[in-house]
C-alpha cells in the first residue's frame, strides 16, 4: 500500500469488537523517542507495534496528539485537524494507523469536546469582540456586580474558573486553566464543527473516540453559583471547596453526548467512550436511554475502592446494579490522571488486580506500564511539568508521576530516548518490559497469558458474571456460558487462605509462581497474594 493512501477501518463485521478488545492506553510523548529529543513521537510508536501484538491488546487509546502549547499534556488543542510535530506527521499517524489495523488492533482517540487552547483560531477570533462570526462560540459574560467574575464557579485547576478579557470587556469561563477557553455548546455552529473533526479523523479510520471531560459539556445558562460542599474541610483541596452542581454533570449535557453519538453512528462499528464524573450510581445515565449515548462510560470504581475482599465486593456489586440492564461493563486500572495502581496495592496485589480485571465480564482499560507494575515516580520540584501539581499545592494532586516515560530496558533513558527524556524515568531500573519479557513468572506475562486466556475462553468474554459471597479475605466470583462454568477466586491477604468451593474442576491458571494448571476437587488451598481461576468440570 502507498504510504500517502488514506487507511481503511478494519472491517466492522464484528459491530461490538471494543466488548472483546483489551484497551491500551498510550501518551505518546511517554511511550517511544525516535528522534532523541527526550519526547516518545507517531514514529516511536510504529516501532513498538511488535509489542502491542505480542502482549495482546486489542485496542489503543492515543491521548491528544493534535497541534497544541502543550500546558496540559495536549488537552489544551490549537487545531484539532493537525498532529502536533512534536509527535510527527499526518502521514506517520497514518502509518500508525495501518500498521496497527494490519496486526488486528484498533484505535480510539482522545475527542476534547469541552475546550480549546486558547491559541485555537476559533478563539482568537471569538476573543476579538463581541460581534464577531465566532463571538457566541465560548461562555462570555458580563462582570459581576463588583466588577469580578460573574459568579463564583471554580476552575479544577485552583482559583476562579473566569478569566477577564480585555478585548470584550467581558470574562470566559474555563473549566480547566485559563489557556483552555471552555466551548459554548449550546450553540448548533460549535457541535457543527466538532462534528468536522470528528469525521476527519473517522474518515481516517480511526475506531473510536475517548470523550474527554464529557460530563461538564454544559454549564447553567442562569450561571447560578455553586452551594459551598458541607463536607470540605482543610483536607479538600480549594478547586474542591463547591459542589459542582452547576457547572459538572447537567441534565443539558446529556444531549450533547447524544449528538456526538450521532456522529459516530454515521459509521459503522467504531467505539464511543468517555470520562464521566460523579458517583457510581450516575454512571447508568451515561449509556443512555431511548438515545444511545456512551457505548463506555469509563468505570473507575477500582481505583477509587479500599483494597479489600469486603470492599472490593461492595463496588464491584455497586458498579453492576447501576449499569442499564443489557450495558456493556467496563473496568479501568490506570490512566495518565490516575496514581499508578501499583503503588497503591504492591506488587504482589498487582498480580491479584490483572487477573480480577481480565476475567471480570467487562472491557479491560490499562495504562502503558501498568503491565509492568509500574509505579509513581517521583519527580523533583523543578522538573514538575503538570500545571495541576503547580497551581493546587500539597494535596498530592500531581500527575507527573504516573507520566513518566515507560522503561523498556534496564539503561539509563530506558531504551526509551536517547536524549534527556521530558520527565526522569523510573529509578527501579529492574522494572522494564525486556527483563519482564525474559521472566516466565513476571508481572508481563502474566498479563500476556491472561489475555491469551481471556480470547481462548469465550465465557470470560462473553459469560454472565455471578458473584459469590466475599469470605476470609477471598474474593471470589463466577462466570457461566451454555454450560461452561468459571471460577476466579482471588486471596487479598498476604498470608495463605482457603478458597471454599465444592465440586470438580482444572485450574487453568494461579497468579501465583509454583502453581501449574491441573485437576482439582473442592477447597482450594491459596497461597499468600495468590489467585486462581478454575473451569468446573462437575
Ligand atoms: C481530562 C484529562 O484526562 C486531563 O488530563 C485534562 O487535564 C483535563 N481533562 C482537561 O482537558
Amino acid at each position: 500500500m502507498s504510504t500517502n493512501e488514506t487507511p481503511k477501518p478494519l472491517p466492522a463485521s464484528d459491530e461490538a469488537w471494543w466488548r472483546n478488545a483489551v484497551v491500551y492506553e498510550i501518551a505518546a510523548i511517554s511511550f517511544q523517542d525516535s528522534n532523541g529529543d527526550g519526547q516518545g513521537d507517531l514514529p516511536g510508536l510504529l516501532q513498538r507495534i511488535d509489542y502491542l501484538n505480542w502482549l495482546g491488546v486489542g485496542a489503543v487509546w492515543l491521548t491528544p496528539i493534535y497541534r497544541s502549547p502543550n500546558r496540559d499534556f495536549g488537552y489544551d488543542i490549537a487545531d484539532f485537524c493537525a498532529v502536533d510535530p512534536r509527535f510527527g506527521t499526518q502521514e506517520d499517524f497514518d502509518e500508525v494507523v495501518r500498521a496497527l489495523h494490519d496486526s488486528g488492533i484498533r484505535i480510539i482517540l482522545d475527542l476534547v469536546p469541552n475546550h480549546t487552547s486558547d491559541e485555537h483560531a476559533w478563539f482568537t477570533e471569538s476573543r476579538a469582540s463581541r460581534s464577531n462570526p465566532k463571538a457566541d462560540w465560548y461562555l462570555w459574560a458580563e462582570a459581576g456586580p463588583n466588577g469580578g467574575p460573574p459568579n463564583n464557579w471554580l476552575s479544577r485547576f485552583g482559583g476562579s474558573g473566569w478569566e477577564w478579557c480585555e478585548e470584550r470587556r467581558q470574562f470566559y469561563y474555563h473549566s480547566f486553566l485559563p489557556s483552555q477557553p471552555d466551548l459554548n455548546w449550546r450553540n448548533r455552529e460549535v457541535r457543527e464543527a466538532m462534528a468536522s473533526t470528528m469525521r476527519f479523523w473517522l474518515d481516517r479510520g480511526v475506531d473510536g473516540f475517548r470523550v474527554d471531560a464529557s460530563a461538564v459539556l454544559i454549564k447553567d445558562d442562569l450561571l447560578r453559583d455553586n452551594p459551598p460542599d458541607p463536607e470540605a474541610d482543610d483536607k479538600t483541596p480549594p478547586p474542591q471547596a463547591n459542589m459542582p452542581v452547576f457547572t459538572d454533570d447537567r441534565p443539558e449535557a446529556m444531549d450533547c453526548i447524544e449528538y456526538i453519538r450521532g456522529v459516530l453512528d454515521e459509521y459503522d462499528g467504531r467505539l464511543l467512550c468517555g470520562e464521566v464524573q460523579g458517583k457510581t450510581d450516575r454512571i447508568g445515565h451515561f449509556y443512555g436511554n431511548s438515545k444511545p449515548r456512551l457505548n463506555l462510560p469509563l468505570n473507575f470504581a477500582l481505583l477509587d475502592t479500599e483494597w479489600n475482599a469486603i470492599s472490593l465486593q461492595a463496588t464491584i456489586d455497586a458498579y453492576f446494579n447501576a449499569i442499564p440492564k443489557g450495558a456493556w461493563p467496563d473496568f479501568v486500572i490506570g490512566g495518565h490522571d490516575k496514581h499508578r495502581v501499583a503503588s497503591k496495592l504492591g506488587q504482589a496485589q498487582a498480580r491479584i488486580l490483572a487477573m480480577l480485571l481480565m476475567t471480570i465480564r467487562g472491557t479491560p482499560f490499562l495504562f502503558a506500564g501498568d503491565e509492568i507494575g509500574s509505579e509513581q515516580v517521583p519527580i523533583p520540584a523543578e522538573q514538575v511539568r503538570d500545571p495541576f501539581e503547580r497551581l493546587v499545592k500539597g494535596f498530592d494532586l500531581g500527575r507527573d508521576p504516573e507520566r513518566a516515560p515507560l522503561r523498556w530496558d534496564d539503561t539509563e533513558a530506558g531504551g526509551f530516548t536517547t536524549g534527556e527524556p521530558w520527565l526522569p524515568l523510573s529509578g527501579d531500573r529492574a522494572r522494564n518490559i525486556e527483563a519482564q519479557q525474559r521472566d516466565g513468572k513476571s508481572l508481563l506475562n502474566l498479563y500476556r497469558e491472561l489475555i491469551a486466556l481471556r480470547r481462548r475462553e469465550p465465557c470470560l468474554l462473553h459469560g454472565e458474571y455471578r458473584p459469590r459471597r466475599a469470605q476470609n479475605d477471598v474474593f471470589s466470583f463466577e462466570r457461566s456460558l451454555g454450560e461452561t462454568e468459571i471460577l476466579v477466586g482471588l486471596n487479598l491477604s498476604g498470608e495463605p487462605r482457603l478458597f471454599e468451593w465444592q465440586g470438580n474442576g482444572l485450574i487453568l491458571l494461579s497468579s501465583g509462581l509454583d502453581r501449574g494448571p491441573g485437576k482439582v476437587d473442592g477447597p482450594i488451598h491459596l497461597k499468600p497474594n495468590e489467585g486462581v481461576i478454575v473451569k468446573v468440570t462437575r
